[in-house]
Protein backbone atom coordinates (compact mmCIF):
# COMPACT_ATOMS: atom_id res chain seq x y z
CA UNK A 1 0.00 0.00 0.00
CA UNK A 2 1.56 3.83 -0.88
CA UNK A 3 1.33 5.80 2.33
CA UNK A 4 0.21 8.98 0.67
CA UNK A 5 2.79 11.84 1.46
CA UNK A 6 1.10 15.14 2.07
CA UNK A 7 3.22 17.66 -0.35
CA UNK A 8 2.45 20.52 1.53
CA UNK A 9 4.26 19.15 4.85
CA UNK A 10 7.04 20.84 4.23
CA UNK A 11 5.98 23.55 3.04
CA UNK A 12 3.55 24.24 6.14
CA UNK A 13 7.32 23.17 8.51
CA UNK A 14 8.89 26.39 6.66
CA UNK A 15 6.12 28.46 6.61
CA UNK A 16 5.78 28.18 10.93
CA UNK A 17 9.72 28.14 11.17
CA UNK A 18 10.32 31.49 9.08
CA UNK A 19 7.99 33.25 10.87
CA UNK A 20 9.02 32.17 14.44
CA UNK A 21 12.23 32.84 13.59
CA UNK A 22 11.76 36.23 12.03
CA UNK A 23 9.65 36.97 15.46
CA UNK A 24 11.36 39.78 18.05
CA UNK A 25 9.69 37.72 20.60
CA UNK A 26 8.53 33.99 21.22
CA UNK A 27 6.97 35.03 24.71
CA UNK A 28 3.47 33.56 24.67
CA UNK A 29 0.78 35.07 22.49
CA UNK A 30 -1.47 34.12 20.54
CA UNK A 31 0.09 34.26 17.13
CA UNK A 32 3.05 32.39 18.54
CA UNK A 33 1.09 29.56 20.74
CA UNK A 34 -1.22 29.21 17.10
CA UNK A 35 2.27 28.40 15.03
CA UNK A 36 3.71 25.79 17.88
CA UNK A 37 0.43 24.31 18.37
CA UNK A 38 0.57 23.95 14.55
CA UNK A 39 4.24 22.59 14.50
CA UNK A 40 3.44 20.15 17.73
CA UNK A 41 0.56 18.62 16.08
CA UNK A 42 2.59 18.39 12.33
CA UNK A 43 5.15 15.99 14.80
CA UNK A 44 2.88 13.99 16.40
CA UNK A 45 0.36 12.90 13.55
CA UNK A 46 2.20 11.52 11.23
CA UNK A 47 3.04 7.82 9.38
CA UNK A 48 5.89 6.31 9.55
CA UNK A 49 6.51 6.70 5.60
CA UNK A 50 5.44 10.36 6.10
CA UNK A 51 7.58 11.35 8.65
CA UNK A 52 10.96 9.27 6.62
CA UNK A 53 9.59 11.67 3.08
CA UNK A 54 9.48 15.11 4.90
CA UNK A 55 12.40 14.22 7.23
CA UNK A 56 14.27 13.10 4.23
CA UNK A 57 13.46 16.48 2.27
CA UNK A 58 16.75 18.56 1.91
CA UNK A 59 14.92 21.57 2.53
CA UNK A 60 13.47 20.54 6.38
CA UNK A 61 16.77 18.87 6.94
CA UNK A 62 18.34 22.70 6.19
CA UNK A 63 16.24 24.10 8.97
CA UNK A 64 16.87 21.60 11.61
CA UNK A 65 18.85 22.66 14.12
CA UNK A 66 17.21 26.49 13.33
CA UNK A 67 13.93 24.31 14.56
CA UNK A 68 15.31 23.25 17.70
CA UNK A 69 16.82 26.83 18.46
CA UNK A 70 13.30 28.52 17.85
CA UNK A 71 11.72 25.43 20.10
CA UNK A 72 14.05 25.92 22.81
CA UNK A 73 13.78 30.03 22.60
CA UNK A 74 9.81 29.16 22.85
CA UNK A 75 9.70 26.71 25.38
CA UNK A 76 12.36 29.19 27.20
CA UNK A 77 9.77 31.84 27.40
CA UNK A 78 7.03 29.88 27.87
CA UNK A 79 8.66 28.62 31.09
CA UNK A 80 9.40 32.00 32.66
CA UNK A 81 6.04 33.55 31.56
CA UNK A 82 4.07 30.29 33.35
CA UNK A 83 7.23 30.02 36.47
CA UNK A 84 6.22 34.11 37.45
CA UNK A 85 2.60 33.39 36.90
CA UNK A 86 2.58 30.58 39.24
CA UNK A 87 4.52 32.37 41.49
CA UNK A 88 2.33 35.60 42.04
CA UNK A 89 -1.40 33.43 42.11
CA UNK A 90 -3.38 33.28 45.00
CA UNK A 91 -2.95 29.15 45.03
CA UNK A 92 0.34 28.68 43.52
CA UNK A 93 -0.12 24.58 43.77
CA UNK A 94 -3.74 24.73 41.82
CA UNK A 95 -1.85 27.39 39.45
CA UNK A 96 0.82 24.84 38.59
CA UNK A 97 -1.61 22.29 37.31
CA UNK A 98 -2.84 25.02 34.83
CA UNK A 99 0.13 24.96 33.21
CA UNK A 100 -0.91 23.62 29.68
CA UNK A 101 1.70 21.06 29.68
CA UNK A 102 1.32 19.93 33.21
CA UNK A 103 -0.54 16.16 31.94
CA UNK A 104 2.78 15.92 29.48
CA UNK A 105 5.12 16.28 32.06
CA UNK A 106 3.08 14.06 33.95
CA UNK A 107 3.02 11.31 32.20
CA UNK A 108 6.22 11.81 30.56
CA UNK A 109 8.22 11.34 34.51
CA UNK A 110 5.58 8.85 35.34
CA UNK A 111 7.32 6.91 32.30
CA UNK A 112 10.80 8.15 33.26
CA UNK A 113 10.23 6.20 37.46
CA UNK A 114 8.93 3.54 35.60
CA UNK A 115 11.81 3.26 33.44
CA UNK A 116 14.18 3.35 37.09
CA UNK A 117 12.02 0.66 38.57
CA UNK A 118 12.68 -1.61 35.62
CA UNK A 119 16.70 -0.97 35.27
CA UNK A 120 17.79 -0.80 39.12
CA UNK A 121 15.88 -2.42 41.99
CA UNK A 122 15.50 0.41 44.04
CA UNK A 123 14.62 4.20 43.03
CA UNK A 124 17.87 6.67 42.87
CA UNK A 125 18.08 8.69 46.27
CA UNK A 126 20.43 11.60 45.06
CA UNK A 127 18.97 12.98 41.79
CA UNK A 128 20.30 15.66 39.43
CA UNK A 129 18.69 17.67 36.71
CA UNK A 130 20.81 19.50 33.81
CA UNK A 131 18.64 22.37 32.29
CA UNK A 132 15.73 22.63 35.03
CA UNK A 133 14.50 26.09 33.57
CA UNK A 134 12.54 28.52 34.87
CA UNK A 135 9.44 26.65 35.58
CA UNK A 136 11.26 22.67 36.85
CA UNK A 137 8.38 21.08 36.22
CA UNK A 138 10.04 17.79 36.57
CA UNK A 139 12.13 18.39 39.24
CA UNK A 140 9.36 19.59 40.76
CA UNK A 141 7.16 15.90 40.21
CA UNK A 142 10.09 14.06 41.12
CA UNK A 143 10.54 15.62 44.61
CA UNK A 144 6.76 15.15 45.12
CA UNK A 145 6.94 11.55 43.85
CA UNK A 146 10.39 10.30 45.28
CA UNK A 147 10.13 12.33 48.85
CA UNK A 148 13.36 13.15 48.10
CA UNK A 149 16.06 16.18 47.22
CA UNK A 150 16.24 17.47 43.40
CA UNK A 151 19.68 18.87 42.76
CA UNK A 152 18.85 21.02 39.52
CA UNK A 153 21.40 22.91 37.17
CA UNK A 154 20.96 26.01 34.91
CA UNK A 155 23.23 27.97 32.69
CA UNK A 156 20.65 30.63 32.67
CA UNK A 157 21.02 33.12 35.87
CA UNK A 158 17.31 34.12 35.47
CA UNK A 159 16.24 30.96 35.06
CA UNK A 160 17.97 30.10 38.56
CA UNK A 161 16.40 32.91 40.16
CA UNK A 162 12.50 32.17 38.53
CA UNK A 163 12.79 28.20 39.72
CA UNK A 164 13.85 29.39 43.29
CA UNK A 165 11.25 31.97 43.60
CA UNK A 166 8.95 29.39 42.63
CA UNK A 167 10.34 26.57 44.73
CA UNK A 168 9.41 29.54 47.37
CA UNK A 169 6.08 29.56 46.92
CA UNK A 170 5.70 26.30 46.53
CA UNK A 171 7.08 25.16 49.51
CA UNK A 172 9.70 23.54 48.30
CA UNK A 173 12.74 25.43 48.67
CA UNK A 174 13.64 22.67 51.25
CA UNK A 175 13.82 20.22 48.46
CA UNK A 176 14.78 21.58 45.50
CA UNK A 177 18.11 23.43 45.05
CA UNK A 178 19.20 25.79 41.71
CA UNK A 179 22.71 26.05 41.09
CA UNK A 180 23.57 28.23 37.89
CA UNK A 181 26.49 26.36 35.86
CA UNK A 182 27.09 24.92 32.71
CA UNK A 183 26.99 20.94 32.91
CA UNK A 184 30.21 21.17 30.79
CA UNK A 185 31.84 23.30 33.68
CA UNK A 186 30.36 20.55 36.50
CA UNK A 187 33.60 18.46 36.91
CA UNK A 188 32.37 16.36 40.07
CA UNK A 189 28.85 15.08 40.02
CA UNK A 190 29.85 11.62 41.85
CA UNK A 191 27.27 12.23 44.26
CA UNK A 192 24.66 11.40 42.11
CA UNK A 193 22.71 8.12 41.63
CA UNK A 194 21.37 9.35 38.69
CA UNK A 195 21.49 12.64 36.12
CA UNK A 196 18.91 14.18 33.90
CA UNK A 197 19.18 15.80 30.93
CA UNK A 198 16.59 18.09 29.28
CA UNK A 199 16.17 17.37 25.89
CA UNK A 200 16.98 21.35 25.18
CA UNK A 201 20.71 20.79 26.92
CA UNK A 202 23.03 20.22 23.64
CA UNK A 203 21.83 21.44 20.62
CA UNK A 204 23.12 18.90 17.78
CA UNK A 205 24.76 15.37 17.86
CA UNK A 206 28.28 17.36 18.50
CA UNK A 207 27.72 19.20 21.57
CA UNK A 208 25.26 16.06 22.73
CA UNK A 209 28.25 13.83 22.27
CA UNK A 210 30.51 16.32 24.02
CA UNK A 211 27.98 16.43 27.06
CA UNK A 212 28.28 12.48 27.03
CA UNK A 213 31.93 12.17 27.18
CA UNK A 214 32.53 15.45 29.98
CA UNK A 215 29.26 13.66 31.85
CA UNK A 216 30.85 10.18 31.58
CA UNK A 217 34.04 11.73 33.48
CA UNK A 218 32.20 13.62 35.78
CA UNK A 219 29.72 11.11 37.48
CA UNK A 220 30.41 8.23 39.43
CA UNK A 221 30.58 4.36 37.93
CA UNK A 222 26.96 2.58 37.86
CA UNK A 223 25.32 5.74 38.13
CA UNK A 224 22.76 6.18 35.66
CA UNK A 225 21.69 8.69 32.87
CA UNK A 226 18.92 9.50 31.79
CA UNK A 227 18.79 11.67 28.53
CA UNK A 228 15.41 13.33 26.80
CA UNK A 229 15.23 12.47 23.44
CA UNK A 230 12.90 12.28 20.94
CA UNK A 231 11.60 10.23 17.14
CA UNK A 232 10.26 10.84 14.03
CA UNK A 233 8.60 13.97 13.48
CA UNK A 234 8.86 15.16 16.96
CA UNK A 235 12.62 15.28 15.87
CA UNK A 236 11.37 18.86 14.19
CA UNK A 237 10.74 20.04 18.09
CA UNK A 238 14.00 18.61 19.79
CA UNK A 239 17.07 16.46 18.84
CA UNK A 240 16.77 13.01 18.71
CA UNK A 241 20.18 11.50 20.93
CA UNK A 242 20.90 7.93 19.23
CA UNK A 243 20.70 4.87 21.36
CA UNK A 244 23.77 3.44 19.36
CA UNK A 245 25.82 6.49 20.10
CA UNK A 246 25.43 6.49 24.00
CA UNK A 247 29.14 5.89 24.21
CA UNK A 248 30.80 6.13 26.34
CA UNK A 249 27.82 5.39 28.51
CA UNK A 250 26.15 1.74 28.29
CA UNK A 251 22.86 2.36 26.76
CA UNK A 252 20.13 0.39 29.12
CA UNK A 253 16.35 1.06 27.61
CA UNK A 254 14.60 3.36 25.36
CA UNK A 255 11.20 4.69 25.92
CA UNK A 256 9.34 5.88 22.75
CA UNK A 257 5.67 7.38 23.53
CA UNK A 258 3.22 7.06 20.84
CA UNK A 259 0.59 9.87 22.38
CA UNK A 260 0.57 13.64 23.81
CA UNK A 261 4.13 12.42 25.47
CA UNK A 262 6.52 13.84 22.82
CA UNK A 263 10.03 13.14 24.50
CA UNK A 264 11.35 9.82 24.31
CA UNK A 265 13.51 8.16 27.20
CA UNK A 266 17.17 7.06 26.97
CA UNK A 267 18.49 5.57 30.23
CA UNK A 268 21.98 4.17 30.20
CA UNK A 269 24.34 3.45 32.75
CA UNK A 270 27.78 5.11 33.80
CA UNK A 271 30.44 1.67 33.24
CA UNK A 272 32.79 0.71 36.12
CA UNK A 273 36.21 2.75 36.23
CA UNK A 274 38.39 0.36 33.74
CA UNK A 275 35.56 0.00 31.20
CA UNK A 276 34.95 2.65 28.79
CA UNK A 277 31.74 1.69 26.73
CA UNK A 278 31.00 1.22 23.13
C1 LIG B 1 13.67 25.25 28.83
S1 LIG B 1 14.35 24.17 29.92
C2 LIG B 1 13.47 22.71 29.77
C3 LIG B 1 13.41 21.78 30.90
C4 LIG B 1 12.09 21.64 31.55
N1 LIG B 1 11.83 22.70 32.43
C5 LIG B 1 11.89 20.35 32.32
O1 LIG B 1 11.50 20.42 33.50
O2 LIG B 1 12.06 19.28 31.73
C6 LIG B 1 15.93 23.89 29.17
C7 LIG B 1 16.99 24.68 29.93
O3 LIG B 1 18.30 24.12 29.67
C8 LIG B 1 19.25 25.14 29.96
N2 LIG B 1 20.53 24.73 29.39
C9 LIG B 1 20.85 24.64 28.07
N3 LIG B 1 22.14 24.22 27.92
C10 LIG B 1 22.65 24.06 29.18
C11 LIG B 1 23.93 23.63 29.71
N4 LIG B 1 24.95 23.29 28.90
N5 LIG B 1 24.08 23.56 31.04
C12 LIG B 1 23.07 23.90 31.88
N6 LIG B 1 21.82 24.30 31.45
C13 LIG B 1 21.62 24.38 30.12
C14 LIG B 1 18.63 26.39 29.35
O4 LIG B 1 19.13 27.57 29.96
C15 LIG B 1 17.12 26.18 29.62
O5 LIG B 1 16.70 26.94 30.74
Amino acid sequence: MNTVIDPSLSTRIHRIYNELASMGSLAPSQRVNHLFSELVSISMSRSRGEADEVLGDPAVSAIREGLWRVCSRGEYELERHWARRIAAADDPAAELRSFPYAANYDKLTRLELSGLRGVRDELPRRVLFIGSGPLPFTSILLAERLGLPVSNIDVDEEACADARALARRLGLSDRLGFTCADALACADLSEFDCVFLAALVGMNRREKSRLLHHLHGAMRPGALLLVRSSQRLRTLLYPEVDIHGMAPFEPLLEIHPHDEVINSVILAERPGPDRIAG
